[in-house]
């Protein structure tokens, strides 16, 4: 009801802006990295495995997705992930060293939880889950869990159980990189400092909220929207793009930039956003070439940069930046700014936000 609503108008916002607590309660109690963090028996079982296998549907297949990128760089353990109701139904090599990730808010997810079971009768038994409700199906099928502390998430469109569920999958990363040697005592440091900023680091990016509601206003005539991010931010332009059509039901794709010429690119004119997510990374000078493509045929760029990218707003080009650069957890970020975007551009389009139409917030048929 409206009391405990607060000063929001809708679920979706209070729990965007519940993330610097979710986060927080999620941390909470780990001092130190240690697989045991995940269960009894896990050292063992983590030192059995030599690939990853994640499995979900929806926005925690995109956290999923986040993680590869994480698992291979800092834990170099190969990594897979598969849509649920895929993996299912399809013919696959079974190796049994393998670790079995199901990522779900609901624990309750039907694909999920016959994905899980399917592995299992091909011969994975080392399965874990990183779920946000402990007494749920999916944390009693696995042998391992990791419990995220978002708390009861109502609006439909998932907002903080993401944020947490990244956290979960980079302390498994952590882990898993501890268990097989790749991380050393001071990295081990510096990574838990980094998370125990995040909640800051969010609520900074919270205060962007006036900026973003401005680009809204422009979204919010708009029937097409393109998304683009490069590496560790392919998969939160996925899930900006994700948003942005479940509540606002405005038609949006997301490309890994690098993919843009070899399609999207024809679909650009000045009727067609196109967001950038645009950390300073490696990849910047890659995508901002990129962005001239977009440019050069009347595209209208939205860019979130970091706080020192050299991109400054011209015509055509709109940039917000980032309040601080923040290395790998940067995702944890960014997606920030991308719900909010969809979250206002669908209040200017006067949707019903919690409930959007056609969609349930856990899906227990196949
Ligand atoms: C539904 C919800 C999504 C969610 C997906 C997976 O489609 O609307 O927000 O991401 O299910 O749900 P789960 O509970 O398994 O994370």
């Amino acid at each position: 009801g409206a009391a405990e609503l607060g000063p929001y108008r809708h679920y979706m916002q209070k729990e965007i802006f519940e993330q610097p607590r979710a986060i927080g309660d999620t941390l909470d109690g780990i001092n130190g990295i240690s697989p045991e963090l995940f269960g009894d028996g896990a050292y063992s079982a983590f030192k059995d495995v030599d690939q990853v296998l994640i499995l979900a549907c929806g926005t925690s297949y995109y956290a999923g997705s986040v993680a590869r990128y994480w698992l291979e760089s800092i834990a170099k353990i190969p990594t897979s992930i598969e849509v649920a109701s895929e993996y299912r139904y399809r013919d696959s090599v079974p190796n049994p060293r393998t670790l079995v990730v199901t990522i779900s808010q609901s624990g309750e997810t039907a694909d999920t939880i016959s994905a899980l079971k399917h592995a299992r009768s091909l011969g994975m038994t080392n399965t874990l889950t990183i779920c946000n409700v402990q007494t749920s199906a999916m944390v009693r099928e696995c042998r391992f869990n990791f419990i995220t502390r978002a708390g009861a998430e109502i609006g439909v469109a998932s907002t903080k159980a993401f944020t947490t569920q990244l956290v979960g999958l980079f302390v498994l990363t952590l882990a898993l990189a501890q268990v097989r040697g790749h991380l050393p005592d001071d990295v081990e440091a510096d990574h838990l400092k980094a998370l125990r900023h995040l909640p800051a680091g969010v609520q900074a990016v919270l205060a962007l909220e006036p900026q973003i509601m401005a680009w809204s206003e422009e979204f919010a005539a708009k029937e097409n929207a393109l998304f683009l991010g490069r590496g560790l931010h392919y998969p939160i332009a996925l899930e900006g793009a994700l948003k942005l059509k479940e509540i606002s039901y405005i038609h949006a794709e997301a490309y890994p930039a690098g993919e843009l010429k070899h399609g999207p690119l024809a679909l650009v004119t000045s009727a067609m956003p196109v967001v950038t997510v645009a950390p300073n990374d490696a990849l910047l000078e890659k995508l901002k070439s990129n962005m001239q493509e977009v440019r050069a045929r009347g595209g209208e760029l939205f860019v979130f940069a970091d706080a020192d990218s050299r991109i400054e707003s011209d015509t055509g080009l709109h940039v917000i930046r980032m309040p601080e650069h923040y290395g790998v957890l940067s995702p944890i970020l960014h997606v920030v700014t991308l719900q909010l975007l969809a979250y206002h551009t669908a209040c200017a389009r006067g949707t019903d936000v919690d409930k959007p139409r056609n969609l349930a917030k856990s899906v227990t048929v196949e």
